[in-house]
């Protein structure tokens, strides 16, 4: 008999307690939600309250909340949501520091009891923090992804159907670049019921919606006055979980290891990618403009110069 798949959230905050929401709800897997041992029997408490609305939802979720790796070993996928988040003001660049310290010494943990899982990284500058991930747990690049695409281009979905009072399942889009302010939505690959979306809204417009999607996560940031987005975050990693687990060979954009792809020479940014029991089991390349090319580039080179100052050997101290 196949045995129930097991996914851990590290980080039992705004993030990973959404994360455990959804995913519970889909009934696909056991969870285990670990936070730092400052953070008490928080992270029991919330698998405890989120456990006890499965007999009203009808699944069989079990959930449990720890402070201890040792209860995450044999993880299947762990989603690392473990890190600060924003205040009004920041942008996801200004968390560097802090989350890169945090992001290696949770994935080395995590590797120690789940040498062969997935790793799903959801904390910010996510590409920057995927690439820590990467290179703290030694796990072979396809399995290891950042969640920010999936998201983006539900924000971008959103708005137009806002904009067109469509329903937000008929529009379908895909993204490119780091899952910053120089992040590519592609109006031209952008559909509402297989119509592009060109079609239906005119030119002004559209760049409108398209900066707001950029700026999406800055205006939660905002509106929340402390903290930052954690619903559709958590939805989106949730879809990324779930191809893997089932399978399903979703195309979704992923921040995942492009060397070749794309010409971005060994780092993680957002792309087309299939994501299957194999995790990243392809990445797709999409002819683009010269405009567009400039502004991957431009991303990309952004993604770089993080990763380059987390990479920097410290200043020796004289
Ligand atoms: N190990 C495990 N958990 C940790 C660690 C660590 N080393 N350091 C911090 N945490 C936990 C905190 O104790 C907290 O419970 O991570 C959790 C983060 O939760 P929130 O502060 O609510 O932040 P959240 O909104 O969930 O955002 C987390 O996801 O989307 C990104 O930008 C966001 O980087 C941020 C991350």
């Amino acid at each position: 008999m196949p045995k129930r798949s097991k996914v851990s959230i590290i980080g039992a905050g705004h993030v990973g307690g959404a994360t455990a929401h959804w995913l519970a709800a889909k009934d696909i897997a056991d969870i285990v939600l670990l936070d730092i041992p400052q953070s008490g029997d928080m992270p029991r408490g919330k698998a405890l309250d989120l456990m006890q609305s499965g007999p009203i939802e009808g699944f069989s979720t079990r959930v449990n909340g720890t402070n201890d790796y040792a209860d995450t070993a044999g993880s299947d996928i762990v989603v690392i949501t473990a890190g600060i988040p924003r205040k009004p003001g920041m942008s996801r660049d200004d968390l560097l520091t802090t989350n890169a310290m945090i992001v290696e010494q949770v994935s080395k943990s995590v590797v120690e009891y789940s040498p062969d899982t997935f790793l799903i990284v959801v904390s910010n500058p996510l590409d920057a923090m995927v690439y820590a991930a990467w290179k703290a747990s030694g796990l072979p690049t396809h399995k290891v992804m950042g969640q920010a695409g999936v998201l983006d281009t539900a924000r971008f979905r959103t708005f137009i159907s806002m904009e067109l009072g469509v329903s937000m399942q008929d529009i379908s889009t895909v993204l490119l670049g780091g899952h910053g302010d120089a992040m590519i939505p592609l109006p031209r690959y952008t559909t509402v019921g297989g119509i592009p979306v060109t079609q239906l809204i005119e030119p002004t417009r559209l760049e409108e919606i398209v900066q707001r999607a950029r700026d999406g996560g800055a205006e939660i940031v905002k509106l929340l006055q402390s903290g930052s987005a954690f619903e559709a975050p958590a939805s989106a990693t949730v879809q990324m979980v779930e191809a893997i687990l089932l399978d399903k060979k979703r195309l979704l954009p992923c921040a995942v290891y492009c060397d070749k792809e794309y010409d971005v020479g060994g780092y993680f940014v957002g792309v087309p990618a299939v994501l299957g029991a194999d995790g990243v089991e392809k990445i797709v390349e999409v002819d683009l403009t010269p405009d567009e090319r400039e502004a991957f580039a431009a991303s990309v080179t952004g993604v770089k110069e993080l990763v380059d100052l987390i990479s920097a050997p410290a200043t020796a101290v004289v």
